[in-house]
């Protein structure tokens, strides 16, 4: 019998998610009104850690997928479960890309990642600076995207659990008792 809510691995990874991915967003958004100097750097440092750890904890919940005890579709009209399924996936396209843009735009600049302020990996790549432009470019348009398409998300979320009163955001919580489940 399928159980009704996620299992706790998945319910901590996709709230590590929902803290880390508009933490990402936020420094960025500060970085950008800071003048040059040590506080800018900090905030940019931190900006490509928190986007690698998104990135980390995205395969991590990707590979965990396959393995992790199946849930029961919500009792939602059809049309909505798929639409739901569909920017799930959205969801996780965006988690790979946004921070893999990120990463590439850095490394086509010619320079290191420096992660936690503890080691840096060096680019593998010669630099090119209009390839590093348009993957910047392309990183920004898509982690927009990406904020929008995650609002819409809670907000869908919300309505579930308040307007139609389904308990929805209870799958993603733990402390669920699941009947007939291991
Ligand atoms: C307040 C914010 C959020 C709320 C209330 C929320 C709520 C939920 C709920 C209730 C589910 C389970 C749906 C189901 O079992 O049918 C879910 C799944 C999911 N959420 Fe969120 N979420 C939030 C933020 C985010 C953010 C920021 C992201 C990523 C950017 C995200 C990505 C996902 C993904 C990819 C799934 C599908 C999980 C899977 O199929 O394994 N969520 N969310």
């Amino acid at each position: 019998m399928p159980r009704t809510s996620h299992d706790l691995f998945t319910i901590i990874l996709h709230w590590l998610t929902a803290l880390l991915v508009p933490f990402a967003y936020v420094v960025v958004q500060v970085m950008e009104d800071v003048p040059r100097g040590a506080f800018k750097n900090q905030l940019y440092g931190t900006h490509l850690t928190v986007g690698t750890l998104v990135l980390l904890v995205t395969i991590v919940r990707l590979g965990w997928k396959p393995f992790a005890p199946k849930v029961a579709p919500n009792d939602s009209p059809a049309l909505m479960e798929r639409a739901a399924k569909l920017v799930h996936w959205l969801l996780f396209l965006g988690l790979l890309a946004v921070p893999l843009l990120g990463l590439f735009s850095v490394w086509f600049r010619g320079r290191p990642l420096e992660l936690f302020g503890l080691f840096s990996l060096p680019s593998p790549f010669a630099a090119d600076r209009p390839l590093a432009r348009n993957l910047t470019e392309a990183h920004e348009l898509l982690a927009n995207s990406l904020m929008i398409l995650a609002v819409l998300h809670a907000a869908a979320a919300l309505f579930h659990q308040y307007a139609m009163q389904d308990g929805l955001i209870l799958r993603m919580l733990p402390g669920r008792r699941d009947k007939g489940t291991p």
